[in-house]
Order: C-alpha cells, then sequence, then structure tokens
C-alpha cells in the first residue's frame, strides 16, 4: 500500500451535534485525553468561562465566553488519525455549525439521557440526513437519573425518524448505575467513577454466568437486564453496517462522559463501523481519495484574524490526494492559479503551521478575500467543482440600516463583505433597491457580531431593527410570477442578492397554509448558492 493510501485510510473526520449542555464539550475532551493529546481532562474547556480558549480571536468570545466560530482538533489514537469538527455549542448558533457538518464524514450526536431529543440536535440532524452521514449516537449522563432506555430510543426513532440499534445497553441510571451490557460480547462492564473522570479508566468486564455478577450488579437488575436482552434480541434492528453507512440506521451507546465510562468503548466501535475519506460528487463524476490529486472545499470563512489587515482565513476539507505548503492549484470558482503557501490546522489546543495534509484532513489558509464558501481547489491540470454548500434558512431577521447616511458606500461594503464570508445572509424588499437591507441569521449572536464588526472594522455605525419573522422559504420553480402567490397575511416577499424571490413568514403554520393555496409552488428550506 502506498504512503499516500495508508495516510488517507487512518483518517476520521467527524462532527459531534448536541443540544446545548448535553456534554458535547465533556465528550471531546475526553476522546482527546484518551486518544493522549491532553494529560489531564478539563484543560481544554473545563468551565462555560474558559470556552473560547480554542479560538479566542474574536473579542465577543472573549466577553461572552462562548465560542463563536468552529474549530478542528485532530489527534491520534492507535494507529487513526481523528478530525473532529467542533461546531458552536451555544444556543446562539451560527450557519458555521451547519457548513460544518458539509465537511464531515460522519457525526456523533450526543444526547442527555434525562431528556432525549432536543431541538438544537433536531436542527443539525436535518442536515446530517441531507448528506446521508452514518449517525452514531451516544446517550449521555447515565450517572444521573435517566428516561428509561426503550423511551429514549423510541424517542429518537419517531422525532429523528431514523432507526437505532443500542451496542451496549445500561443497567439502571443514577445512583444505581451499575454498568452497561456489552451486546457483542455478552458482558457487563461494571460503572466505576473514581477520579472524576480526570484519567482513563480501568474497565471491569463481568461474565453472565459469572454466580459473582448476580451478586454484584443484584438480582433485581440482572433479572430486568435478562429481560431486556431478550426483548432486543428478539424485536430489534440488527446492526447491519449498510444501513448504518447511509445514516439510516444509529448504533446507540450508553455512557456518562463525565466519568470516562463508556468513552473507550465508543472510541473504538465508532473508528471501526466508519470508513476512512469516500468519494465525493463533483461536476464530472465521483472523485476517488486516493486515485486523484489534491482536492478541497471552502467550508467556512473566519475573518479578521488581525483587525488591522482585515485578512480571513479559509476553512478547506480536503477530499482528495495530499497537500504540501507552496503547491500550485486551481481555484475553480476564481478562474486562476494559486500557490498554497501556509496553512494552518489546528493540534488540540494550538494551532499550528502544516507542511502536509491528507484527504479527509481540515486546513485553514490564509485568504487575501479570494474565496468564497463552496468553492473548489484542485491540484495539475485537473479542473472539477465539488457541488456547492446550500445556504441554510436563517431564523432571526432584522431591518439594519447606517446611522450616517455619508458612510452608506461603508456600511455597503461591510455588510456585502461580511455575508461573502457566510455570517450573515442579506435579502432586499421585493420591490425595492439596496436601500433596505434585510439581515438574516440563524443565530441571534450573529446579529451582535455583525453591528460591532461594521462599527470595529468598517467604523460605521449601523441600527438594528427586529423583524417578528422566523421562517425562510426559497421558491424552488422557476418562472413564477410572486405577485401572483396567494399569501397569508404573515407572509412576506423578499429577494436575496442575485434577484432570487423568498418568501418570509411569522409561524409554521403559514408555510403549510400557502403551499396548500398554491399548488404546485415547490418551497425549500435549503437555498443554493
Ligand atoms: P455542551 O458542550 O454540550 O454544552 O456540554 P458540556 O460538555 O459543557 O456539559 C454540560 C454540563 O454537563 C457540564 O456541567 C458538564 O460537566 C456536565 N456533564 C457532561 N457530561 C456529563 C455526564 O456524563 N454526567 C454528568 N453528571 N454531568 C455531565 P456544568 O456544571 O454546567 O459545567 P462545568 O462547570 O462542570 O463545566
Amino acid at each position: 500500500m502506498s504512503t499516500l493510501q495508508e495516510e488517507i485510510n487512518k483518517r476520521r473526520t467527524f462532527a459531534i451535534i448536541s443540544h446545548p449542555d448535553a456534554g458535547k464539550t465533556t465528550l471531546t475532551e475526553k476522546f482527546l485525553l484518551y486518544g493522549g493529546a491532553i494529560n489531564l481532562a478539563g484543560s481544554v474547556k473545563g468551565k462555560k468561562t474558559a470556552k473560547h480558549a480554542v479560538s479566542d480571536w474574536m473579542e465577543i468570545e472573549k466577553e461572552r465566553g462562548i465560542s463563536v466560530t468552529s474549530s478542528v482538533l485532530q489527534f491520534h489514537y492507535n494507529d487513526y488519525c481523528i478530525n473532529i469538527l467542533d461546531t458552536p455549542g451555544h444556543q446562539d448558533f451560527s450557519e458555521d455549525t451547519y457548513r460544518t457538518l458539509m465537511a464531515a464524514d460522519s457525526a456523533v450526536m450526543v444526547i442527555d439521557a434525562s431528556k432525549g431529543v432536543e431541538a438544537q440536535t433536531i436542527k443539525l440532524f436535518k442536515v446530517c440526513l441531507l448528506r446521508h452521514i452514518p449517525i452514531f449516537t451516544f446517550i449521555n449522563k447515565m450517572d444521573r437519573e435517566a428516561k428509561d432506555p426503550f423511551e429514549l430510543l423510541d424517542d429518537i426513532e419517531s422525532v429523528l425518524g431514523i432507526d437505532t440499534c443500542p451496542v451496549n445497553w445500561p443497567i439502571g441510571s443514577g445512583k444505581n448505575f451499575k454498568g452497561v451490557y456489552e451486546r457483542d460480547l455478552g458482558a457487563i462492564t461494571t460503572f466505576v467513577a473514581e477520579g472524576a473522570g480526570q484519567r482513563e479508566i480501568e474497565t471491569h468486564l463481568l461474565q453472565m454466568d459469572d454466580p459473582d455478577t448476580e451478586k454484584k450488579i443484584g438480582s433485581h437488575y440482572m433479572a430486568q437486564l435478562r429481560d431486556e436482552i431478550e426483548l432486543l434480541d428478539g424485536a430489534g434492528q440488527e446492526l447491519d453496517m449498510d444501513l448504518v453507512r447511509s445514516g439510516k440506521l444509529s448504533p446507540v451507546f450508553f455512557g456518562s462522559a463525565l466519568t470516562n465510562f463508556g468513552v473507550e468503548t465508543f472510541l473504538r466501535h465508532f473508528l471501526k463501523m466508519t470508513l476512512p475519506p469516500t468519494p465525493r460528487v463533483a461536476d464530472t463524476g465521483i472523485i476517488d481519495p486516493v486515485e486523484e490529486p489534491f482536492s478541497a472545499f471552502v467550508f467556512k470563512i473566519q475573518a479578521n484574524m488581525n483587525k488591522a489587515h482585515r485578512d480571513r482565513i479559509a476553512f478547506m476539507r480536503i477530499c482528495s490526494g495530499k497537500y504540501e505548503a507552496g503547491m500550485e492549484v486551481n481555484h475553480i470558482q476564481g478562474g486562476k492559479k494559486i500557490r498554497l503557501a501556509q496553512s494552518t490546522q489546528m493540534m488540540a489546543q494550538e494551532r499550528t503551521i502544516v507542511d502536509e495534509a491528507y484527504a479527509g484532513d481540515i486546513i485553514g489558509v490564509f485568504d487575501p478575500g479570494i474565496f468564497s464558501i463552496g468553492d473548489t481547489l484542485c491540484a495539475g491540470n485537473k479542473k472539477f467543482q465539488y457541488e456547492g454548500i446550500p445556504t441554510f434558512a436563517p431564523e432571526h431577521f432584522a431591518r439594519v440600516r447606517q446611522v450616517d447616511t455619508m458612510k452608506r458606500k461603508q456600511f455597503i461594503k461591510g455588510i456585502s463583505q461580511i455575508a461573502q464570508e457566510g455570517a450573515i445572509q442579506i435579502f432586499q424588499e421585493f420591490n425595492t433597491g439596496m436601500e433596505e437591507i434585510i439581515v438574516g441569521v440563524v443565530g441571534v449572536l450573529q446579529f451582535d457580531v455583525l453591528m460591532y464588526r461594521l462599527q470595529n472594522e468598517y467604523n460605521v455605525e449601523a441600527r438594528l431593527e427586529q423583524l417578528p419573522y422566523e421562517y425562510i422559504r426559497w421558491i424552488e420553480n422557476e418562472d413564477i410570477d410572486v405577485a401572483k402567490i396567494q399569501g397569508t397575511s404573515d407572509m412576506k416577499r423578499i429577494k436575496d442578492l442575485k434577484d432570487r424571490p423568498l418568501l418570509l413568514f411569522i409561524n409554521s403554520w403559514s408555510v403549510g397554509m400557502v403551499e396548500e393555496r398554491n399548488p404546485g409552488l415547490v418551497l425549500s428550506e435549503f437555498g443554493k448558492n
């Protein structure tokens, strides 16, 4: 096997999705602990106030103690090279969170065992579905009182519409959490909470037919476990890897990230079940990660690393071949050859300069303002383009105006550049020009980021008036007279900068109503770039 192939085979690139507080940060930290990337858990982002530790480039992040942008963490575990695409965990998350999922090959969904599926998980899950990527479920906080495990599985299946297959099964929860039954081994791993999860834990395996097991676990729990195993084996889904890999069946793990319990078991199974980077679709056909030379696409642009220079970092996901510092590539959308001089990569806490990287890896490349989200880069004489990244539906809208009319030009420049980076989306009134700008964002925090940046980078004071709309739909029909659409009283017609029409609604009920009133009208939650 060639070195290139070996390197690519080692790669596993995934994102962790969850509702805030389910334990995403804790689980990430424990992965790093097991990967040896940190010695003592708690040093990455221990406290909420220290959550900016990984990317503290922006004042707002520091002030609020939250991570506005997503970063990438790379570490090694056994023979694997793992890339975790970290997504902002705060409620005010941005479109970057969605875009990050475009760069991932699989997703780990963390669910709080006492709560089940929550709102933000549903939104992120929809994006995973769009890509048909494998989704692994980690049901966390079993050391606390939890819902019934069958109820949790039902919740995932009914709310998210994906089948589940438990890989292990919990015995009790909270104070009575005894451990998990490992279905592949037919044995029980007992729960130990010593050391409060600061170090890797030793696992103790109990055999089902060992008389000691009954004593340690308790006959009541053993009887219940036997019944539940019978039920699972009889009525549950089998672990069909084809279904897992096409995102139709989610392997489920129970554990407690805080105490490290179940983390290593999860990693072991996860790494075995997931594949290295697989071929991706481009306009010329399928691109094989090993056969083709370097190619990548931009999924995120991080601005203002240095306020004085307004420079940006374009984060790209390598889809094939190898990156080498200084290499010349075709920037397809820009129609030019460019040199990829210096790229950075996140290694646990630090940003380091990398000289080489492989398919599956994420690199951040200095961007003098030439890249847009979704752009493709290819080495050699190759000229193909990866499928674009969709525009995700903003949920908050506001009208934005500059205070000083003399600064109109600066205002338009600033707001357009910020939109080009993908931090906000800008729209216009349907019938008028650029004088009225409507800004759409995924999380309200982005409004603060926008105002902050207009003031600090462009020296423009702006005023923001929030609008009551929460739902946006792109109109898929090519030839349609938008004025003739039979609307509801809360519907608003707007257009994007490419003059494509869109509809805004205050409630989801109206979306359905408008679809009903206009047969043939095709509305979409995702826009094309
Ligand atoms: P997030 O990134 O998904 O938002 O969640 P995070 O890991 O920050 O975890 C949220 C809270 O839940 C934290 O407590 C964390 O310690 C706790 N937690 C995570 N996993 C487990 C678990 O397996 N069991 C228990 N019992 N708790 C868990 P916090 O008090 O809000 O924050 P901190 O001050 O401890 O950091």
